[in-house]
């Protein structure tokens, strides 16, 4: 904050689009800041907002006091060597991203369930074949991780009549959800999942952890809907579990590398539905009035929420 008490927030987006957007919507929350873009003359800021920045915005930025990732995860900027220790990161919450992640997670579980993909097959061969009615409430979804993102989806399954289950690191209490912890262990919820979300942050308890011993433990014939981090999940294990008719299939919208290579299998997988990483975009206008709030408590000697704890990296 320079002495007319103006604040000055550096911009480091992947996108030019991104960018030109985030500086007219911070400009219309708060009005008093200076916006300035990632370049090598730039002044130095107090605040930067980020998403996958270019090399070396850290030390392009050297008197940052706080930075505010631009969406849920963090997990990219955490891995950054270049991040400042101490250095406090926000991440946006919910931010009008639940509300999408939400709904389509709703609209993964009625395809599967309701058997859509099924019908569209016997219209492709102009086949008129009615299945039996399957109530929701026979269907078991779990949902792995109950923060913001994952709580929404289990509120909104749980609203269509479905028997919803949820995995948290702690003991949670969730009307109208069948809460897991730790203390109960992942397998003994993966194994009445019929259709499983995974829905919790990439960290290092979270990495991986969904390798072929985990996946074996989803029912014969579960479905694995990803709107986390493909990281989450290792691949080959996932291929193999759906080769083996294992998992009936998969709704994928995140991948360990993304764009997901023209040559992955995944691509190509009959029992795999595939999303470019859009199962919830920033909402920008909404994240900027987010940040703004945050940068005025912050000024007033304020904590705001969405500080990330860096030992549990998120
Ligand atoms: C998107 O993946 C986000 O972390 O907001």
């Amino acid at each position: 904050m320079d002495r007319n008490g103006e604040v000055s927030i550096a911009l480091g987006l992947r996108s030019a689009e991104a960018a030109s957007e985030w500086r007219s919507q911070l400009q219309q929350a708060l009005p008093q800041a200076r916006i300035v873009d990632d370049a090598p003359d730039a002044p130095a800021a107090d605040y930067a907002v980020l998403w996958r920045p270019q090399a070396g915005f850290f030390s392009r930025q050297p008197r940052l006091s706080a930075v505010f990732a631009a969406g849920a995860g963090v997990d990219w900027l955490l891995a950054d060597t270049s991040l400042p220790a101490g250095l406090p990161v926000f991440r946006i919450e919910d931010g009008g991203m639940a509300e999408q992640m939400a709904a389509y997670c709703v609209h993964e579980v009625l395809r599967r369930h309701y058997r859509v993909d099924r019908y569209e097959a016997q219209q492709r061969e102009a086949q008129w074949r009615e299945w039996p009615y399957l109530s929701p409430a026979g269907c078991t979804v779990g949902v792995f991780g109950l923060g913001k993102m994952g709580e929404p989806i289990a509120r909104a399954l749980a609203s269509l009549g479905f028997s919803v289950r949820g995995y948290a690191r702690s003991a949670r209490a969730l009307e109208g959800v069948e809460c897991f912890d730790e203390s109960h262990g992942l397998e003994r919820f993966l194994s009445g999942c019929q259709m499983l979300v995974l829905a919790a942050p990439l960290t290092p308890a979270t990495r991986d952890r969904f390798d072929a011993t985990r996946l074996a433990c989803l029912p014969r014939g579960a479905w694995l809907i990803n709107v986390a981090r493909g990281e989450l999940v290792r691949e080959e294990a996932l291929l193999a579990a759906l080769d083996a008719g294992h998992l009936a299939g998969a709704s994928l919208d995140v991948f360990r590398t993304e764009p997901l290579p023209p040559d992955h299998r995944l691509w190509r997988h009959p029992s795999v539905r595939i999303t470019p990483h859009v199962a919830a975009i920033t909402v920008i206008a909404e994240s900027a009035r987010q940040v703004a709030t945050r940068v005025l408590q912050l000024r007033a000697g304020q904590t705001p929420s969405g500080l990330v704890d860096r030992g549990r990296a998120y």
